[in-house]
C-alpha cells in the first residue's frame, strides 16, 4: 500500500498548504468538533474525494479551472468570481467559503453533508483556493501588460 506515487501526491499535498494554518487557541473542544477545520493534515484521499466532486459537482458552473466562464453560469446569468485570480477569494474566510458551500447561496445549490462530509468540504475549499496558485502575483488588471522582461526558466 505504499507506492511512490501516493507518496508523491503527499508530499505535494505538504506544499499546498497555506502556509496560514490555523493556529488556533488549542483549547477549543466541542463537541461540533466535527466541523472545525480539521487540522488542514494533508490527506491525499480526501483531497482527491474533492477534486473528482468538484468535477462533478461545481465545475459545471464553476468551471474546471474555477476562472466562473462557464456555459452554464451564463445560461443562468451568474457573475461568478473568477477563482484563478487569488484576490477573488482573499477577504473571504474559509468559514463563509464552508458554510456557502453547506448551505448555498443565491443561486448556488447547497452540498448536503451525505454528499460531502465536512472533512471534503475543508478539503474543496483548499482545492478551490489552490486554484490560483501557479497563477502570476496579482496583476493589475485592464492595462496594457507592463511585463517586466523575464527570465528564460
Ligand atoms: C448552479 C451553479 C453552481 C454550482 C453547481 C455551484 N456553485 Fe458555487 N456559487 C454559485 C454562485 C451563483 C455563487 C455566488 C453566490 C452569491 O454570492 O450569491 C457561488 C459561490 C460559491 C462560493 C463562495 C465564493 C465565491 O466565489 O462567491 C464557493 C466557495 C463556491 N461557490 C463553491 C462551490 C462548490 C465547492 C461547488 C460544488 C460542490 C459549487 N460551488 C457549485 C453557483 C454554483
Amino acid at each position: 500500500m505504499f507506492k511512490p506515487f501516493l507518496l508523491l501526491f503527499a508530499v505535494a499535498m505538504f506544499a499546498f498548504l497555506p502556509a496560514s494554518a490555523p493556529a488556533g487557541p488549542p483549547q477549543e473542544k466541542t463537541p461540533a468538533a466535527s466541523a472545525q477545520k480539521s487540522s488542514g493534515k494533508p490527506n491525499a484521499q480526501l483531497q482527491a474525494k474533492a477534486k473528482g466532486l468538484y468535477q462533478i459537482d461545481c465545475a459545471l458552473c464553476h468551471g474546471a479551472s474555477g476562472d466562473g466562464k462557464t456555459d452554464v453560469a451564463k445560461d443562468m446569468g451568474l457573475s461568478l468570481a473568477d477563482w484563478t485570480d487569488p484576490k477573488s477569494l482573499a477577504d473571504k474566510q474559509d468559514q463563509v467559503l464552508f458554510d456557502t458551500i453547506r448551505s448555498g447561496k443565491g443561486k448556488m445549490p447547497a452540498e448536503a453533508e451525505g454528499r460531502a462530509p465536512n472533512d471534503v468540504v475543508w478539503n474543496l475549499i483548499s482545492y478551490i483556493r489552490n486554484m490560483s496558485k501557479g497563477q502570476p502575483a496579482p496583476a493589475t488588471e485592464g492595462s496594457t501588460p507592463a511585463t517586466p522582461p523575464a527570465p528564460n526558466n
